[in-house]
This record gives structure tokens, sequence and C-alpha cells, in this order.
């Protein structure tokens, strides 16, 4: 049994008859040690008593945004103290509100109001379960990094046979105990990420740059703060606002992002090259602009740094991690860029499909640790991509400590 003593954990109740079920979940919980409260919605009050999960885990359990005698807020008091949220059984109706940000009850208000990782646990009849609607719901979720216990297949309460029946219990704490270690993984870590294009300027109006949006590596700076690592985000220009808890370093060019990270390198646990820099620069910058009556101009360029060949030499402990944008024989190149450039991991992406590559909330991609690492590339969102990444972080930082 794992040791979960000093945890909160936050369980949300709705109305189904696994809520039943929820009950040897809190019992779980309560056994590890885990400081269980029970927030309940009117309909999941239907199913089980309030009095039960009162009794299971020692505290008294939240039905109400308007009566609580311990606070006049207790959706931002609860959310607060709460180093995770589950929601379980989760009805069609509660993933439904989650996804809007309705918040209309208790639970759905802390929802709303949530800082800590949350865990979804469904339980609904088969149709309900495949519809688009719920479909759209959750992968609008996962985008958003929440995560889900998949229901199993089997027989439900109304009769029917097939998707939409809760996890069982056993396998929601084995989620809780996964999403809590995750959630201090990185605890005492510096982590630097790098993120979005570079611009090259021409003269002061003009620039080549590249489509990157900057997504995937302000999603993995948001995911390791998440983890408690202390995340220095060096980011090329996006539209993107830097996510809570992390410090952000504005660069524009390959020069200004090489500049930044071998200032943040020394002390740094972990480097993640996620920008796409640029690979060749103009060799002379005009002051001003360069004016069409001049004619058309010849451009020379150089090649700009590789900032991640050149920073392997100087790179201490720190772990290296980079990216291959490729076209075309994505492992195998991905596997040439990991060995040329001494990395401890590479994530290859595929950039050229639908729903891959810049800009998009999902990735065709794989993450290579080894020339001989059999992998393939599987379409994630850039949320799921992020957690892999840092999970193989994690493993090989435990295993250098
Ligand atoms: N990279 C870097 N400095 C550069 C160019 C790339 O540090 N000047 C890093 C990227 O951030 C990425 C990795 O190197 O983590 C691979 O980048 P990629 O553009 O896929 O490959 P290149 O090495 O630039 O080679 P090519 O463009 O020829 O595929």
């Amino acid at each position: 049994m794992s040791d979960l003593a000093g945890k909160k954990v936050l369980l949300g109740v709705c109305g189904g008859i696994s809520a039943y079920k929820v009950a040897e979940l809190a019992r779980l919980l309560v056994k590890a040690g885990a400081d269980v409260k029970v927030m309940m919605t009117e309909s999941g009050q239907k199913f089980v008593t309030p009095l039960t999960f009162r009794t299971l885990t020692g505290n008294p359990v939240a039905t109400t945004l308007w009566s609580d005698p311990g606070s006049p807020f207790p959706h931002i008091s609860m959310s607060d103290e709460a180093d995770l949220i589950v929601v379980a059984p989760a009805t069609a109706n509660i993933i439904a509100k989650m996804a809007g940000g309705v918040a209309d009850d208790l639970l759905s208000t802390t929802l709303l109001a949530v800082k800590s990782p949350v865990l979804v646990a469904p339980a609904m009849n088969t149709r309900m379960y495949l519809h688009p609607a719920t479909r759209d719901n959750m992968r609008t979720l996962r985008q958003r990094g929440v995560v889900f216990v998949e229901p199993g297949d089997g027989s439900l309460a109304c009769g029917d046979d097939g998707l939409g029946r809760m996890a069982e219990p056993s396998q929601i704490f084995e989620a809780v105990t996964r999403e809590l270690e995750r959630s201090r993984a990185l605890e005492g870590r510096t982590v630097v990420i790098t993120a979005g294009p570079t611009r090259e300027h021409l003269d002061p109006v003009r620039f080549i740059s590249n489509p990157s949006t900057g997504k995937m590596g302000h999603t993995l700076a948001d995911r390791a703060a998440k983890r408690a690592a202390d995340v220095v985000l060096i980011s090329g220009p996006t539209e993107l606002d830097c996510p809570a808890g992390v410090t952000l370093v504005r660069v524009v060019s390959a020069d200004d992002m090489s500049k930044a990270v071998k200032e943040n390198l020394p002390g740094a646990d972990v480097l993640v090259m996620a920008a796409a820099v640029a690979d060749f620069k103009p060799a002379a910058v005009s002051p001003t602009k360069i004016k069409k009556t001049d004619g058309i101009p010849e451009i020379d360029f150089v090649p700009a740094e590789d900032i991640l060949k050149s920073v392997s030499k100087s790179r201490g402990n720190c772990l290296l991690v980079g990216f291959a944008a490729e076209t075309d024989n994505v492992i195998l190149n991905a596997k040439a860029k990991l060995v040329a450039k001494k990395l401890d991991l590479i994530v290859a992406n595929q950039v050229d499909s639908p729903g891959t590559g810049f800009g998009t909330d999902t990735d065709l991609a794989a993450v290579i640790a080894s020339e001989s690492d059999d992998v393939r590339l599987s379409m994630i969102s850039k949320v799921e991509l992020a957690d892999w990444i840092l999970d193989r972080i994690s493993d090989l930082l435990s295993v250098s400590r």
C-alpha cells in the first residue's frame, strides 16, 4: 500500500450508481494516509448520503456553496488546499460543465477555481459516453491537462452492456497515487525550456522565421511547473501567455536564444530545446530599412549557432533533450540527431501531416532515448506529449540522482 501521508485529496462525487463504489475509494485513500475531503453534488447525495463519506473520512462533507460554517468561499478554500481533485463518478453532465466552464453548484465552481491536477473517472451509459458531445468535451479537457481514468466495458446499471462502467476503486486509487507522485516529481529541479520560433532580421522591419507558435514549449513549461520544477522558459516571439509559476525570458534571434540558454544553463538539471531555432541568418543586418528603390537585395547567409550542439560540450550533469521536426524518415532522422548532438532524449515529430506539427493541439510523435529504441509515432495531444517527455526526464533524473 502506497504512502499518501500529508496529501490532501478532494473527492467530487456526482450522481451515478457507482457513487457507492467511491466510498471504497475514499476508504483506500484514508487507509494510505491521505487527508480526504468530499464534495457531493445534489444528485450524488441521492445515491449515497454525506454521512457515509463523513464517517469514512472523518471530515465534514461539503454539499453547498452557501452555508459552509467553515468558509464563506468553500469553492476557493477547498480547491486551494487540495493536492489533487478526483471527480468520481463523473457524469456526462459534470464533464460538459467542466469543458464549458459552467459554475452553477459547489463542485463545478470548485473545478473552475482549480489549481491542482484533476483526475476524472467517467461513469455513464455507453451511448452517452460515445456521444460526440462527450467525446469533444473529454478531448477539450485532456488538452487542458485533465487526466481520465477510462471506464471499462461490462454490464451497466441501466441493463445495457458496453463501455461506460466506472473504473474499479483500486484502479482509480493507483491513478491517484501516480498523479500525486507526478505532482512532486521535479521538486528541487531546475528545468530550462526553449520555445517558439526565432526571427533573423534583414533590417528593422523584415525578418526570416518559421511557423512555430511556441505551443509545445509553453505546454512543457506549464506541465513541468505543475510537477514543482523551477522552470525557466526562453521563448522566441509568440502570442502565448507565460504559464503560471514560470520565469519567462523573451528573445528574438537564434543568437539571443543561445545567450539566454548559456546564461541559464549553470545549475540547470535539464535543458529541453523545443524551439524551432534558425539554421541560417543573414551575414549582415541593415541598421536602416532596405528601400525597394535600391533594387532586389542580395542577401548572404551564414550558419546560426547550433545551440544544442554547442552546449553539449559544457553540459556537466545537465540532461539534454532535443526535438526533431521532420517531414520524412522521421524516426531515422531523429535518431541521427540524438547521436550527433549527444542528447539524452529526442522527440521525433512529423510536421507535414494534418493535426501534427506547428500550431496544432496534437502531434504525431515519439520519444527516443537511444539509437536501438524500437519506437513508433503516435498521435497524442501536446499536453500528453509534454507529460510523456517529463515522465521520461523524471526517470532519467531519478537514475542519475
Ligand atoms: N537546434 C538548436 N540550434 C539550432 C537549430 C536547432 O539548438 N540552430 C535544436 C532544436 O531546438 C531541436 C534540435 O536542435 O531541439 C533539432 O532541430 P531541427 O531543426 O529538427 O534540426 P537541425 O539540427 O536544425 O537540422 P535540420 O534542420 O537540417 O533537420
